[in-house]
């Protein structure tokens, strides 16, 4: 039997989907994927994407979910509940709040972009502009202060969410938003298949140019699996801790990732035939897909109503991202520090809320700026860089060297298979993975990029 819970669980089967889902489907998705992908040659990056997905994303997901499950416990308290002789496994639970405190910060700004455009475009203010009209109101919005001002609103929505707790905040959010924002991108991707754009934009995804890749393309590509999955920092395993024991972890884990995927996907369809066929660069980097997506919608019919929606489930979708990567810090505090929930929220907003307007000014008054340690990067990159390819994934490589060594096998084993349905086999491929494959290849990555 796994540890008695000392705190609420989630109540149900779908209520457990709908908050993984909620945590990985997001921004990640939806802006940080066709940037990256644009900027690392298209095709050639969502192949290794995906390979990442399956032989690193697969397996840590599952021993984060194991590791949650078995201890109920936060990423601190679980590695020392489980080697309470060995502190050094609890680097692991450091890195995880670390980065979950600077994506919270960066992820923010971005949150904040898409409120900025709901009401933009609810007041009418993108229909009719040109895509050069469109360009030039964009970069007088991310150099003024409107964007600063979004990134505290947005953490203060998300504050008022998780301070309710975590069932009444997390599980009600995400149980409608994340289907309903998937069918709208459904609904624009047919749009995007029909303009003329379309073939140039989907082979640029789709085809992939292998002697594009390069070292940068490689650990791009393993970040953003990191990234767009909640993986390496203790998201998921946070989540896990709030599972009740009937639920299968192996196929949660694998609606979690097909969804995920799916939705990237999808994002890559809708941005990129719209790119060639406005004349943006593929390169363009963090502002793209706010660029492009305005652009698409002063051309479809409707789009006053379209460009509202769209902006506001974009948001919602945010929301539930932030909210899972804001609750790994609070179930530390909260557990192992003896904090209020309401204290622990307003710490983990407080510390948020510094770093991210320090992100927002990075478009702006700071967009010059560059800290001795940091180097070429200004504060946002600096935050978005160093947590999604560094943090995330060396924190991957811990877990699942911690959950394929060090964790008693029969311990893993029976987290990953269910009564009813003996997943067993694939419970023996993934415990190999996590002992064999992934630390290998983030460790060779890592070096390869030195
Ligand atoms: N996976 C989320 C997204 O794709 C981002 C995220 C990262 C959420 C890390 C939690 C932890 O938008």
């Amino acid at each position: 039997m796994s540890e008695k819970p000392k705190h609420q669980l989630f109540a149900t089967r779908i209520g457990v989907i709908a908050a993984t889902v909620g945590s990985a489907v997001g921004l990640g998705n939806i802006w940080r994927f066709p940037y990256e992908a644009g900027v690392h040659g298209g095709g050639a990056f969502l192949a290794i994407y995906i390979v990442f997905i399956l032989i690193l994303g697969v397996p840590v997901l599952c021993a984060e979910f194991a590791l949650g499950r078995s201890t109920h416990r936060n990423v601190l308290g679980c590695f020392r509940q489980l080697k309470p002789a060995q502190p050094f496994w609890r680097i692991i639970g450091i890195i995880g709040v670390t980065s979950g405190i600077m994506i919270l910060s960066f992820y923010s700004v971005i949150a904040g972009w898409t409120l900025e455009y709901f009401f933009v475009s609810l007041r009418g203010d993108i229909a009719g502009n040109s895509t050069d009209e469109l360009h030039s109101m964009f970069g007088a919005f991310t150099t003024g202060m409107r964007p600063v001002i979004w990134t505290i609103v947005f953490l203060l929505i998300n504050y008022c969410v998780i301070v309710r707790g975590v069932q009444k905040g997390v599980e009600r959010a995400s149980n409608v938003l994340t289907p309903a924002l998937m069918v709208l991108l459904a609904v624009f991707c047919v749009n995007s298949l029909m303009m003329p754009g379309a073939a140039d934009g989907l082979s640029f995804l789709f085809k992939p140019d292998f002697s594009r890749i390069t070292p940068s393309v490689v650990i791009g590509a393993m970040g953003q699996a990191f990234f767009s999955l909640s993986l390496g920092l203790g998201c998921m395993l946070t989540y896990a801790s709030y599972f009740p024991d009937r639920t299968p972890l192996v196929r949660s884990a694998a609606v979690t990732v097909g969804l995920d995927v799916f939705t990237a996907i999808m994002a890559g369809v809708l941005i990129f035939p719209a790119v060639f066929t406005y004349g943006f660069s593929p390169q363009e980097g963090p502002t793209l897909v706010f660029e492009v997506l305005p652009a698409i919608f002063t051309q479809v019919s409707g789009g006053w109503f379209w460009a509202p929606l769209f902006f506001f489930m974009l948001f919602l979708a945010s929301l539930t991202s932030t909210i899972s990567m804001s609750e790994i810090g609070i179930a530390w505090l909260t557990q192992d520090r003896g904090m209020s929930r309401g204290k622990a929220c307003m710490l983990v907003i407080a510390i948020a809320m510094v770093c991210g307007v320090a992100c927002a000014l990075s478009f702006s008054y700071w967009a010059g700026l560059r800290l001795p340690v940091i180097g070429e990067f200004n504060i946002f990159n600096f935050f978005d860089y160093t947590s999604s390819n560094v943090l995330l994934p060396l924190g991957g490589m811990l877990i699942s060297v911690f959950a394929g060594w060090m964790l008693d096998r029969e311990v893993l084993r029976r987290q990953l298979t269910t009564p009813r349905n003996a997943f067993s086999s694939l419970a023996s491929v993934i415990a190999f993975l996590l002992r064999y494959v992934s630390p290998v290849m983030i460790l060779v990555i890592f070096i390869a990029n030195l």
